[in-house]
Protein backbone atom coordinates (compact mmCIF):
# COMPACT_ATOMS: atom_id res chain seq x y z
CA UNK A 1 0.00 0.00 0.00
CA UNK A 2 1.03 3.86 -0.80
CA UNK A 3 0.68 6.45 1.83
CA UNK A 4 1.43 9.98 1.60
CA UNK A 5 4.02 11.44 4.61
CA UNK A 6 3.08 15.06 5.29
CA UNK A 7 4.94 18.11 7.04
CA UNK A 8 2.33 20.65 7.39
CA UNK A 9 2.58 24.09 7.99
CA UNK A 10 4.55 25.57 5.25
CA UNK A 11 2.90 27.89 2.99
CA UNK A 12 3.29 26.88 -1.11
CA UNK A 13 4.76 28.95 -3.37
CA UNK A 14 5.59 28.35 -7.58
CA UNK A 15 4.10 27.49 -10.57
CA UNK A 16 1.69 24.30 -11.50
CA UNK A 17 0.80 22.89 -14.80
CA UNK A 18 -2.67 20.85 -14.51
CA UNK A 19 -3.19 17.89 -16.80
CA UNK A 20 -5.97 17.00 -18.91
CA UNK A 21 -9.33 16.91 -17.54
CA UNK A 22 -10.28 13.45 -16.09
CA UNK A 23 -13.76 13.28 -16.44
CA UNK A 24 -13.52 14.39 -20.02
CA UNK A 25 -10.58 11.59 -21.00
CA UNK A 26 -13.05 8.85 -18.97
CA UNK A 27 -15.58 9.53 -22.10
CA UNK A 28 -13.58 10.14 -24.88
CA UNK A 29 -11.79 7.17 -24.73
CA UNK A 30 -14.87 5.27 -24.93
CA UNK A 31 -15.97 7.47 -27.17
CA UNK A 32 -13.11 6.43 -29.78
CA UNK A 33 -14.83 2.77 -29.96
CA UNK A 34 -17.31 4.40 -32.17
CA UNK A 35 -14.52 5.80 -34.39
CA UNK A 36 -13.34 3.59 -37.60
CA UNK A 37 -10.49 4.58 -38.07
CA UNK A 38 -7.25 5.91 -36.07
CA UNK A 39 -7.76 8.53 -33.41
CA UNK A 40 -5.47 10.46 -31.72
CA UNK A 41 -5.96 12.22 -28.37
CA UNK A 42 -4.25 14.85 -26.81
CA UNK A 43 -3.63 16.34 -22.99
CA UNK A 44 -4.94 12.82 -21.30
CA UNK A 45 -3.99 12.48 -18.62
CA UNK A 46 -1.55 10.08 -16.56
CA UNK A 47 -4.07 8.50 -14.09
CA UNK A 48 -5.12 5.03 -12.88
CA UNK A 49 -8.88 5.82 -14.55
CA UNK A 50 -7.60 6.26 -17.90
CA UNK A 51 -5.10 3.59 -17.54
CA UNK A 52 -7.79 1.31 -16.67
CA UNK A 53 -10.13 2.97 -19.93
CA UNK A 54 -7.39 2.05 -22.22
CA UNK A 55 -7.44 -1.43 -21.04
CA UNK A 56 -10.70 -2.39 -21.72
CA UNK A 57 -10.51 -1.19 -25.20
CA UNK A 58 -7.35 -3.16 -26.04
CA UNK A 59 -9.34 -5.72 -24.53
CA UNK A 60 -11.91 -5.20 -27.26
CA UNK A 61 -9.65 -5.15 -29.98
CA UNK A 62 -8.87 -1.54 -30.26
CA UNK A 63 -5.05 -1.03 -31.18
CA UNK A 64 -3.30 1.52 -29.19
CA UNK A 65 -0.35 3.11 -29.38
CA UNK A 66 1.24 5.14 -26.85
CA UNK A 67 3.09 8.29 -28.62
CA UNK A 68 4.49 10.52 -25.75
CA UNK A 69 3.25 10.37 -22.08
CA UNK A 70 0.09 12.62 -23.06
CA UNK A 71 -0.72 11.26 -26.63
CA UNK A 72 -2.40 8.33 -27.64
CA UNK A 73 -3.57 6.82 -30.57
CA UNK A 74 -6.46 4.25 -30.85
CA UNK A 75 -8.15 2.43 -33.34
CA UNK A 76 -11.33 0.96 -33.18
CA UNK A 77 -11.55 -0.23 -36.55
CA UNK A 78 -10.76 -4.02 -35.99
CA UNK A 79 -13.09 -4.43 -32.81
CA UNK A 80 -13.57 -8.16 -31.76
CA UNK A 81 -16.32 -8.23 -29.16
CA UNK A 82 -18.25 -5.62 -27.65
CA UNK A 83 -18.84 -7.71 -24.32
CA UNK A 84 -16.05 -6.21 -21.68
CA UNK A 85 -13.77 -7.73 -19.29
CA UNK A 86 -16.21 -7.92 -16.03
CA UNK A 87 -12.78 -7.60 -14.01
CA UNK A 88 -11.64 -4.50 -15.48
CA UNK A 89 -15.17 -2.86 -16.45
CA UNK A 90 -16.57 -3.31 -12.59
CA UNK A 91 -13.78 -1.45 -11.11
CA UNK A 92 -14.29 2.00 -12.78
CA UNK A 93 -17.59 4.12 -12.87
CA UNK A 94 -17.05 5.61 -15.79
CA UNK A 95 -17.43 1.74 -17.73
CA UNK A 96 -20.92 3.27 -18.24
CA UNK A 97 -19.95 5.11 -21.28
CA UNK A 98 -19.11 1.72 -22.81
CA UNK A 99 -22.88 1.23 -23.15
CA UNK A 100 -23.68 4.84 -25.38
CA UNK A 101 -20.38 3.88 -27.23
CA UNK A 102 -21.10 0.16 -28.10
CA UNK A 103 -24.60 0.68 -28.38
CA UNK A 104 -24.07 3.71 -30.50
CA UNK A 105 -21.84 1.98 -33.07
CA UNK A 106 -22.61 -1.61 -32.92
CA UNK A 107 -26.50 -2.04 -31.53
CA UNK A 108 -25.15 -3.95 -29.17
CA UNK A 109 -23.29 -3.80 -25.51
CA UNK A 110 -22.66 -5.92 -22.62
CA UNK A 111 -20.84 -4.29 -19.95
CA UNK A 112 -20.43 -4.74 -16.46
CA UNK A 113 -22.07 -3.08 -13.91
CA UNK A 114 -19.82 0.20 -12.82
CA UNK A 115 -18.39 -0.72 -8.88
CA UNK A 116 -19.94 -0.02 -6.11
CA UNK A 117 -19.98 3.43 -4.92
CA UNK A 118 -19.21 5.25 -2.03
CA UNK A 119 -21.27 8.35 -1.40
CA UNK A 120 -25.03 6.97 -1.51
CA UNK A 121 -27.06 5.21 -4.31
CA UNK A 122 -25.34 6.33 -7.53
CA UNK A 123 -28.42 5.29 -10.11
CA UNK A 124 -27.91 5.04 -13.85
CA UNK A 125 -31.93 5.06 -14.80
CA UNK A 126 -31.88 8.04 -16.74
CA UNK A 127 -29.21 5.76 -19.11
CA UNK A 128 -31.37 3.66 -19.56
CA UNK A 129 -34.00 5.96 -20.31
CA UNK A 130 -32.50 7.08 -23.19
CA UNK A 131 -31.23 4.22 -24.65
CA UNK A 132 -34.62 2.80 -24.31
CA UNK A 133 -36.16 5.97 -26.22
CA UNK A 134 -33.56 4.96 -28.51
CA UNK A 135 -35.20 1.78 -29.35
CA UNK A 136 -32.63 -0.26 -27.33
CA UNK A 137 -33.75 -3.30 -24.60
CA UNK A 138 -31.80 -3.21 -21.23
CA UNK A 139 -31.68 -5.74 -19.09
CA UNK A 140 -29.46 -6.75 -16.19
CA UNK A 141 -28.33 -10.42 -16.04
CA UNK A 142 -25.32 -11.97 -14.38
CA UNK A 143 -23.56 -8.42 -13.38
CA UNK A 144 -23.64 -7.07 -16.74
CA UNK A 145 -25.63 -4.85 -18.09
CA UNK A 146 -26.87 -5.77 -21.97
CA UNK A 147 -28.46 -3.30 -24.06
CA UNK A 148 -29.20 -4.29 -27.72
CA UNK A 149 -31.68 -3.09 -30.29
CA UNK A 150 -33.20 -5.17 -33.05
CA UNK A 151 -33.00 -2.59 -35.50
CA UNK A 152 -29.53 -3.05 -36.32
CA UNK A 153 -29.20 0.83 -35.51
CA UNK A 154 -30.71 2.73 -32.84
CA UNK A 155 -33.52 5.43 -34.26
CA UNK A 156 -33.19 8.92 -32.97
CA UNK A 157 -35.59 10.52 -30.35
CA UNK A 158 -36.37 13.00 -27.87
CA UNK A 159 -35.12 12.28 -24.27
CA UNK A 160 -36.22 14.57 -21.73
CA UNK A 161 -34.17 13.93 -18.54
CA UNK A 162 -35.61 13.85 -15.11
CA UNK A 163 -32.54 14.84 -13.10
CA UNK A 164 -29.32 16.86 -14.81
CA UNK A 165 -27.08 13.94 -15.32
CA UNK A 166 -23.66 14.84 -16.77
CA UNK A 167 -23.21 10.59 -17.47
CA UNK A 168 -26.59 10.57 -18.49
CA UNK A 169 -26.16 13.61 -20.93
CA UNK A 170 -22.84 11.86 -22.54
CA UNK A 171 -23.82 8.54 -23.15
CA UNK A 172 -27.18 9.44 -24.53
CA UNK A 173 -25.32 11.96 -26.88
CA UNK A 174 -22.78 9.15 -27.67
CA UNK A 175 -25.63 6.36 -28.65
CA UNK A 176 -27.69 9.42 -30.76
CA UNK A 177 -24.17 10.16 -33.07
CA UNK A 178 -24.89 7.01 -35.01
CA UNK A 179 -28.60 6.47 -34.76
CA UNK A 180 -31.13 7.11 -37.41
CA UNK A 181 -32.50 10.14 -37.67
CA UNK A 182 -32.23 13.24 -35.03
CA UNK A 183 -32.73 13.24 -31.28
CA UNK A 184 -32.65 16.14 -29.07
CA UNK A 185 -31.76 15.76 -24.55
CA UNK A 186 -33.82 18.34 -22.63
CA UNK A 187 -32.74 19.29 -19.43
CA UNK A 188 -28.61 18.48 -20.17
CA UNK A 189 -26.06 18.84 -17.86
CA UNK A 190 -23.97 21.52 -19.35
CA UNK A 191 -20.35 20.50 -17.66
CA UNK A 192 -17.14 21.60 -19.28
CA UNK A 193 -16.73 17.80 -20.06
CA UNK A 194 -20.05 17.60 -22.29
CA UNK A 195 -18.33 20.20 -24.57
CA UNK A 196 -15.53 18.48 -24.95
CA UNK A 197 -17.19 14.96 -26.05
CA UNK A 198 -19.28 16.56 -27.91
CA UNK A 199 -16.45 18.38 -29.94
CA UNK A 200 -14.41 15.19 -29.94
CA UNK A 201 -17.53 13.24 -31.90
CA UNK A 202 -18.08 16.48 -34.10
CA UNK A 203 -14.29 16.41 -34.70
CA UNK A 204 -14.52 12.69 -35.84
CA UNK A 205 -17.42 13.24 -37.83
CA UNK A 206 -20.75 13.44 -35.93
CA UNK A 207 -23.03 16.39 -35.92
CA UNK A 208 -23.91 17.91 -32.31
CA UNK A 209 -24.97 21.25 -31.41
CA UNK A 210 -25.53 23.03 -28.13
CA UNK A 211 -23.60 21.25 -25.86
CA UNK A 212 -22.92 23.19 -23.16
CA UNK A 213 -26.93 24.01 -22.71
CA UNK A 214 -29.71 22.65 -21.53
CA UNK A 215 -30.60 21.33 -24.83
CA UNK A 216 -28.80 19.23 -27.02
CA UNK A 217 -29.52 18.53 -30.80
CA UNK A 218 -28.11 15.78 -32.43
CA UNK A 219 -28.39 14.43 -36.03
CA UNK A 220 -27.19 10.96 -36.56
CA UNK A 221 -24.24 10.44 -38.76
CA UNK A 222 -23.06 6.87 -40.21
CA UNK A 223 -19.99 6.80 -39.40
CA UNK A 224 -17.20 8.37 -37.72
CA UNK A 225 -13.88 8.60 -39.04
CA UNK A 226 -10.27 9.23 -37.70
CA UNK A 227 -8.81 12.78 -36.14
CA UNK A 228 -6.81 14.49 -34.00
CA UNK A 229 -7.88 16.12 -30.64
CA UNK A 230 -6.73 17.40 -27.67
CA UNK A 231 -9.02 16.89 -23.89
CA UNK A 232 -9.30 20.25 -22.00
CA UNK A 233 -7.65 21.10 -19.13
CA UNK A 234 -9.05 19.75 -15.47
CA UNK A 235 -10.93 22.56 -13.52
CA UNK A 236 -11.35 19.71 -10.13
CA UNK A 237 -7.25 19.52 -10.42
CA UNK A 238 -6.41 23.01 -11.32
CA UNK A 239 -9.66 24.32 -8.52
CA UNK A 240 -7.82 21.68 -5.52
CA UNK A 241 -4.71 23.09 -6.34
CA UNK A 242 -6.06 26.54 -5.68
CA UNK A 243 -7.65 25.25 -2.41
CA UNK A 244 -4.32 24.19 -1.24
CA UNK A 245 -2.74 27.44 -1.44
CA UNK A 246 -6.03 28.82 0.13
CA UNK A 247 -5.65 26.66 2.95
CA UNK A 248 -1.68 27.11 3.29
CA UNK A 249 -1.64 30.28 2.76
CA UNK A 250 1.59 31.44 -0.32
CA UNK A 251 1.52 32.80 -3.79
CA UNK A 252 0.83 30.07 -7.18
CA UNK A 253 1.04 30.20 -10.56
CA UNK A 254 -1.96 27.82 -11.75
CA UNK A 255 -1.03 27.23 -15.65
CA UNK A 256 -2.75 25.78 -18.62
CA UNK A 257 -6.39 26.17 -17.43
CA UNK A 258 -9.39 27.83 -19.20
CA UNK A 259 -10.63 30.85 -16.68
CA UNK A 260 -14.21 30.79 -17.38
CA UNK A 261 -14.40 27.00 -16.09
CA UNK A 262 -12.95 28.12 -13.11
CA UNK A 263 -15.40 31.21 -12.27
CA UNK A 264 -17.71 29.36 -10.15
CA UNK A 265 -14.32 28.22 -7.49
CA UNK A 266 -12.52 30.95 -8.10
CA UNK A 267 -16.10 33.30 -6.80
CA UNK A 268 -15.49 31.52 -3.86
CA UNK A 269 -12.43 31.67 -2.95
CA UNK A 270 -12.59 35.53 -3.34
CA UNK A 271 -15.16 35.59 -0.64
CA UNK A 272 -13.19 33.85 1.74
CA UNK A 273 -10.34 36.61 1.13
CA UNK A 274 -8.38 34.68 -1.67
CA UNK A 275 -7.04 37.16 -4.25
CA UNK A 276 -7.20 35.64 -7.48
CA UNK A 277 -5.62 36.92 -11.12
CA UNK A 278 -6.96 35.42 -14.29
CA UNK A 279 -4.55 36.08 -17.00
CA UNK A 280 -5.36 34.34 -20.37
CA UNK A 281 -4.43 30.41 -19.28
CA UNK A 282 -3.37 31.12 -15.99
CA UNK A 283 -4.58 31.84 -12.71
CA UNK A 284 -2.10 33.67 -10.09
CA UNK A 285 -3.56 32.49 -6.39
CA UNK A 286 -2.10 34.37 -3.63
CA UNK A 287 -3.80 33.99 0.13
CA UNK A 288 -1.79 36.55 2.81
CA UNK A 289 -4.69 37.35 5.23
CA UNK A 290 -7.08 35.41 7.05
CA UNK A 291 -9.27 33.09 5.60
CA UNK A 292 -12.99 34.90 5.95
CA UNK A 293 -16.62 32.56 6.30
CA UNK A 294 -18.84 32.10 3.79
CA UNK A 295 -21.65 29.49 2.27
CA UNK A 296 -21.39 26.96 -0.67
CA UNK A 297 -23.89 25.02 -2.08
CA UNK A 298 -22.91 22.55 -4.72
CA UNK A 299 -25.23 22.40 -8.08
CA UNK A 300 -24.46 21.56 -11.70
CA UNK A 301 -22.56 23.50 -13.77
CA UNK A 302 -22.25 26.86 -14.12
CA UNK A 303 -22.58 26.08 -9.93
CA UNK A 304 -20.15 25.06 -7.48
CA UNK A 305 -18.76 21.93 -8.36
CA UNK A 306 -19.30 19.20 -6.17
CA UNK A 307 -16.24 17.35 -6.87
CA UNK A 308 -14.75 20.38 -5.08
CA UNK A 309 -16.96 20.46 -1.71
CA UNK A 310 -14.57 18.00 -0.07
CA UNK A 311 -11.68 20.86 -1.14
CA UNK A 312 -13.73 24.23 -0.39
CA UNK A 313 -15.07 22.22 3.18
CA UNK A 314 -11.59 21.59 4.35
CA UNK A 315 -10.34 25.26 3.46
CA UNK A 316 -13.62 26.83 5.30
CA UNK A 317 -12.19 24.52 8.40
CA UNK A 318 -9.73 27.18 8.80
CA UNK A 319 -11.77 30.40 7.97
CA UNK A 320 -12.91 32.70 10.49
CA UNK A 321 -16.42 32.36 11.25
CA UNK A 322 -19.07 29.79 11.07
CA UNK A 323 -20.09 28.40 7.13
CA UNK A 324 -22.49 26.18 5.68
CA UNK A 325 -22.27 23.95 2.89
CA UNK A 326 -25.00 22.02 1.46
CA UNK A 327 -24.02 19.61 -0.52
CA UNK A 328 -27.32 19.31 -3.12
CA UNK A 329 -25.47 16.64 -5.63
CA UNK A 330 -24.90 13.74 -3.98
CA UNK A 331 -26.90 12.41 -1.11
CA UNK A 332 -23.49 11.23 1.09
CA UNK A 333 -20.17 12.79 -0.17
CA UNK A 334 -19.58 14.02 3.93
CA UNK A 335 -17.77 10.83 5.27
CA UNK A 336 -14.20 12.65 4.98
CA UNK A 337 -15.43 15.11 7.68
CA UNK A 338 -14.58 12.29 10.53
CA UNK A 339 -11.31 12.18 9.35
CA UNK A 340 -10.77 16.03 9.12
CA UNK A 341 -12.05 16.08 13.14
CA UNK A 342 -8.90 14.03 13.95
CA UNK A 343 -7.20 16.92 12.65
CA UNK A 344 -8.71 19.11 14.83
CA UNK A 345 -12.16 20.64 12.20
CA UNK A 346 -14.88 21.39 14.02
CA UNK A 347 -17.31 20.59 11.87
CA UNK A 348 -21.26 18.84 12.28
CA UNK A 349 -22.85 16.93 9.28
CA UNK A 350 -26.91 17.40 8.92
CA UNK A 351 -27.95 15.38 6.46
CA UNK A 352 -26.99 17.58 2.86
CA UNK A 353 -25.66 20.25 5.17
CA UNK A 354 -21.88 20.93 7.11
CA UNK A 355 -21.71 23.19 9.55
CA UNK A 356 -18.15 24.36 9.80
CA UNK A 357 -16.92 26.27 12.56
CA UNK A 358 -13.66 27.62 11.64
CA UNK A 359 -10.64 26.67 13.62
CA UNK A 360 -7.30 28.43 14.92
CA UNK A 361 -5.47 25.21 13.17
CA UNK A 362 -5.39 21.58 12.22
CA UNK A 363 -3.08 19.50 13.94
CA UNK A 364 -1.35 16.59 11.21
CA UNK A 365 -2.80 13.07 12.70
CA UNK A 366 -3.02 9.60 10.50
CA UNK A 367 -6.38 9.93 8.33
CA UNK A 368 -7.68 7.43 6.01
CA UNK A 369 -9.00 8.73 2.49
CA UNK A 370 -12.39 7.18 1.41
CA UNK A 371 -12.80 8.22 -1.94
CA UNK A 372 -11.14 10.36 -4.89
CA UNK A 373 -11.98 14.19 -3.55
CA UNK A 374 -12.27 13.14 -0.13
CA UNK A 375 -8.38 11.89 -0.34
CA UNK A 376 -7.42 15.06 -2.23
CA UNK A 377 -9.36 17.13 0.40
CA UNK A 378 -6.97 15.10 3.17
CA UNK A 379 -3.69 16.28 1.59
CA UNK A 380 -4.58 20.03 1.62
CA UNK A 381 -5.49 19.51 5.42
CA UNK A 382 -2.51 17.68 5.94
CA UNK A 383 -0.40 20.29 4.32
CA UNK A 384 -2.05 23.36 5.95
CA UNK A 385 -1.67 21.24 9.48
CA UNK A 386 1.24 21.49 11.97
CA UNK A 387 3.49 18.61 12.32
CA UNK A 388 3.07 15.43 10.32
CA UNK A 389 0.13 13.34 9.17
CA UNK A 390 0.24 10.38 7.45
CA UNK A 391 -2.69 9.49 4.70
CA UNK A 392 -3.49 6.03 3.81
CA UNK A 393 -5.80 4.35 0.99
CA UNK A 394 -4.12 7.48 -1.77
CA UNK A 395 -4.93 4.79 -4.42
CA UNK A 396 -8.28 6.46 -4.90
CA UNK A 397 -6.34 10.07 -4.94
CA UNK A 398 -3.84 8.53 -7.40
CA UNK A 399 -7.06 7.73 -9.61
CA UNK A 400 -7.68 11.37 -10.88
CA UNK A 401 -4.76 13.25 -10.10
CA UNK A 402 -1.71 13.09 -12.15
CA UNK A 403 1.72 13.30 -10.21
CA UNK A 404 -0.10 14.86 -7.23
CA UNK A 405 3.03 14.54 -5.34
CA UNK A 406 5.43 15.75 -7.85
CA UNK A 407 3.38 18.63 -8.14
CA UNK A 408 3.13 19.72 -4.84
CA UNK A 409 6.54 19.07 -3.57
CA UNK A 410 7.13 21.44 -6.66
CA UNK A 411 5.33 24.40 -5.27
CA UNK A 412 7.48 23.68 -2.19
CA UNK A 413 5.22 21.28 0.15
CA UNK A 414 7.18 18.66 2.42
CA UNK A 415 5.23 15.63 1.17
CA UNK A 416 6.35 12.14 -0.16
CA UNK A 417 5.38 8.76 -1.17
CA UNK A 418 6.42 5.41 0.60
CA UNK A 419 5.41 1.95 0.08
CA UNK A 420 4.09 -0.30 3.10
CA UNK A 421 4.97 -3.49 2.00
CA UNK A 422 2.23 -6.48 2.64
CA UNK A 423 -0.89 -4.18 2.41
CA UNK A 424 -2.46 -4.42 -0.58
CA UNK A 425 -3.83 -1.01 -2.61
CA UNK A 426 -6.65 -2.62 -4.44
CA UNK A 427 -10.14 -1.04 -3.97
CA UNK A 428 -13.01 -2.24 -3.56
CA UNK A 429 -15.80 0.32 -5.13
CA UNK A 430 -14.88 2.78 -7.43
CA UNK A 431 -16.32 6.15 -8.19
CA UNK A 432 -15.64 9.24 -10.09
N1 LIG B 1 -28.78 10.52 -11.13
C1 LIG B 1 -29.98 9.83 -11.20
N2 LIG B 1 -30.15 8.94 -12.23
C2 LIG B 1 -29.19 8.74 -13.19
C3 LIG B 1 -27.98 9.45 -13.10
C4 LIG B 1 -27.81 10.33 -12.07
O1 LIG B 1 -30.85 9.98 -10.36
O2 LIG B 1 -29.43 7.93 -14.10
C5 LIG B 1 -28.58 11.48 -10.04
C6 LIG B 1 -27.42 11.08 -9.13
O3 LIG B 1 -27.85 10.21 -8.10
C7 LIG B 1 -26.93 12.40 -8.62
C8 LIG B 1 -27.19 13.36 -9.79
O4 LIG B 1 -28.15 12.71 -10.62
O5 LIG B 1 -27.69 12.82 -7.53
C9 LIG B 1 -25.99 13.72 -10.63
O6 LIG B 1 -25.33 12.56 -11.09
P1 LIG B 1 -24.50 12.54 -12.47
O7 LIG B 1 -25.12 11.52 -13.35
O8 LIG B 1 -24.39 13.94 -12.97
O9 LIG B 1 -23.07 12.01 -12.01
P2 LIG B 1 -22.15 10.97 -12.73
O10 LIG B 1 -22.23 11.15 -14.20
O11 LIG B 1 -22.35 9.60 -12.18
C10 LIG B 1 -20.09 12.56 -12.90
C11 LIG B 1 -18.66 12.54 -12.43
C12 LIG B 1 -18.60 12.73 -10.93
C13 LIG B 1 -19.33 14.02 -10.55
C14 LIG B 1 -20.75 14.06 -11.13
C15 LIG B 1 -21.45 15.38 -10.91
C16 LIG B 1 -17.59 11.10 -14.03
C17 LIG B 1 -16.96 9.79 -14.31
N3 LIG B 1 -18.06 11.28 -12.80
O12 LIG B 1 -20.72 11.46 -12.25
O13 LIG B 1 -17.22 12.88 -10.64
O14 LIG B 1 -19.41 14.13 -9.14
O15 LIG B 1 -20.69 13.80 -12.55
O16 LIG B 1 -20.74 16.42 -11.49
O17 LIG B 1 -17.64 11.97 -14.88
C18 LIG B 1 -15.29 12.81 -9.32
O18 LIG B 1 -14.66 13.14 -10.33
O19 LIG B 1 -14.79 12.77 -8.18
C19 LIG B 1 -16.69 12.42 -9.46
C20 LIG B 1 -17.34 11.76 -8.53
Amino acid sequence: MTKYIVQGGKPLFGEVEVSGAKNAAVAIIPAALMVDGVCRIENIPQISDVTLCLKILEQLGANIRTINRHTVEIDCSRIRSTRTSYELARKIRASYYLIGALLGRFGQAEVAMPGGCNFGVRPIDQHVKGFTTLGAKVVVEGGFIHASTDLGRLKGANVYLDVVSVGATMNIMMAAAMAEGNTIIENAAKEPHIVDLANFLNSMGANIRGAGTDTIKIQGVDRLSGGTYAIIPDQIEAGTYMAAVAATGGQILVKNIIPKHMDCITAKLVEMGVEVEEHEDTLLVRRTGSLQKTNVKTLPYPGFPTDMQPQITTVLSLAEGTSLVTESVWKNRYRYVDELKRMGANIQVDDRTAVVEGVDHLTGAPIQACDLRAGAALVIAALAAQGESEISCVQYVERGYEDIVAKLRGLGADIRSVEIPGESDELEAHIG
